[in-house]
């Protein structure tokens, strides 16, 4: 793939003045924050619509985008890329009930997991979804007989493990053989499923399946897994007599968390991607069967920021400064899970940036691994009240959240034009507290 141009991890929309981040989709980020409160997870619209258009653009019409709804699974965003034109995955029961409140239709809805349970599986065909990627033989065993009470067999992809790994941390790889997804290209799984699959009255084989990591940066890994699958497509073929018309190749194109990064931009991933799917085809003498793509983190990362406030900034002498923010690993699991990198940004009004130093950006969480970046050039004078902003925050933020020290999750709003919309309400202390259920009168009866 051709280098791309530097790119910067801020949305296209973003404003600083005086040397701090101002707005985002003409919204004034001090003015958020005043009226919804931080953290607070704002997200671009035009970049998110921006990013969505930019894949479609870039496969053209023939070929499936299928917005991969864990990086970012909220009702408003859904909704947005099935406007746009795109499908949605879904990997769970209530990933799939977010999609269906959110007006999905089943035709637009894809289900993964690498742990179907029977109630999932049920679910998901009452919803009449389009395509169930299934990862293993229990999963087999509880689809076929739900599938017997159906009007037409299910359409099924199976999800194969091409063993071929890719991505930014070793959590995040998920092609290579040692992995818990899928059906292992080596020795013979996945051969095994397809016989399985294809002798099922009850289902019916559509296509293949992968997805070789996320954050990934480096093309070349997607065309050995291309290599893999239209290899297994080819003995489906000669074992058969089928010729399966979908592969889906999954997700994963990296973007830019720190200004100097370089990532494939989707217009080099889908020319390669597609060149390498036609050149295996043909060595295989195969029609070129219809793509499917799986983006999650590239369509709605770079479109999100997250805004802290400073409670307290606090410097050990000869070691380092510490600015505490009022959110952390519960609103941003990543850089402690993976040590994952952001960039940071003092954001709202206030006087010029003349002067930074460096800082250990932590959270307010009772883990001293609770920190969101450890050298973080931010203004000299930095102090409790002033906001700051951290960068490409829009996937695997909101998704990953938790509890942890019972703190609530942020609120999201969505930005345009200078209006917002909260797409996510704060959560409260009482919607933490409302699934415990205190003791009775003389503990357990
Ligand atoms: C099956 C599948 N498809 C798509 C994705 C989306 O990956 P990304 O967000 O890196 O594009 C994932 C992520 O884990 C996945 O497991």
């Amino acid at each position: 793939m051709p280098d791309p141009p530097v790119a910067c991890p801020w949305p296209g929309t973003a404003e600083v003045v005086d040397g701090r981040l101002r707005r985002i989709g003409g919204a004034d980020l001090a003015d958020l924050a005043a009226r919804h409160g931080t953290p607070l997870y704002v997200v671009d619209e035009a970049e998110l619509v921006a990013r969505m258009r930019a894949y479609r653009q870039a496969f053209g019409p023939d070929v499936r985008i299928v917005y991969a709804a864990k990086a970012l699974a909220v009702t408003a965003v859904l909704q947005i890329a099935v406007r746009e034109g795109l499908d949605v995955d879904v990997a769970s029961e209530g990933e799939l009930a977010t999609a269906l409140r959110g007006g999905v239709a089943g035709e637009r809805i894809v289900l993964h997991g690498n742990n179907k349970s029977a109630a999932e599986l049920a679910l998901a065909l009452g919803a009449d979804v389009n395509r169930i990627a299934v990862d293993n033989d229990a999963e087999l065993d509880r689809l076929v007989p739900l599938a017997a009470g159906r009007p037409a067999p299910v359409d099924v992809w199976l999800r194969i493990t091409p063993g071929v790994g890719a991505g930014g941390h070793a959590f995040i790889r998920t092609g290579q053989d040692d992995v818990k997804f899928g059906f292992h290209l080596s020795a013979g799984a996945a051969d095994a499923a397809t016989d399985r699959v294809v002798a099922e009255p009850t289902l019916r084989l559509r296509g293949l399946h992968c997805h070789i990591g996320s954050q990934v940066t480096d093309g070349r890994a997607y065309a050995a897994a291309v290599e893999g699958m239209v290899g297994l497509l080819a003995r489906v073929r000669d074992r058969h007599g089928l010729v399966l018309d979908e592969l889906n190749l999954g997700g994963g194109l990296g973007i830019v968390y720190a200004a100097g990064e370089v990532v494939p931009d989707v217009d080099a991933y889908a020319q390669d991607l597609r060149a390498n799917v036609t050149a295996a085809c043909a060595r295989h003498e195969l029609p070129v069967p219809r793509l499917v793509v799986e983006p999650g983190r590239s369509i709605v990362g770079p479109a999100g920021i997250t805004l802290y406030t400073v409670g307290a900034v606090k410097d050990v002498p000869g070691v380092r400064a510490f600015a505490a923010v009022d959110g952390g690993m519960s609103d941003n699991l990543r850089p402690a899970l993976y040590g994952a990198v952001y960039t940071f940004a003092a954001a709202g009004h206030g006087a010029p940036v003349t002067r930074t130093r460096p800082f250990a950006v932590v959270g307010k969480h009772c883990e001293s691994g609770d920190v969101l970046g450890t050298d973080v050039s931010l203004p000299a004078d930095l102090g409790p009240g002033q906001l700051v902003a951290v960068a490409a925050t829009g996937a695997y933020g909101d998704a990953m959240a938790s509890n942890y020290n019972r703190l609530a999750r942020p609120a999201m709003v969505l930005v345009r034009d200078g209006r917002d919309q909260v797409i996510v309400r704060r959560e409260t202390v009482e919607d933490v507290l409302a699934r415990d259920v205190p003791l009775a009168r003389g503990g357990v009866r």
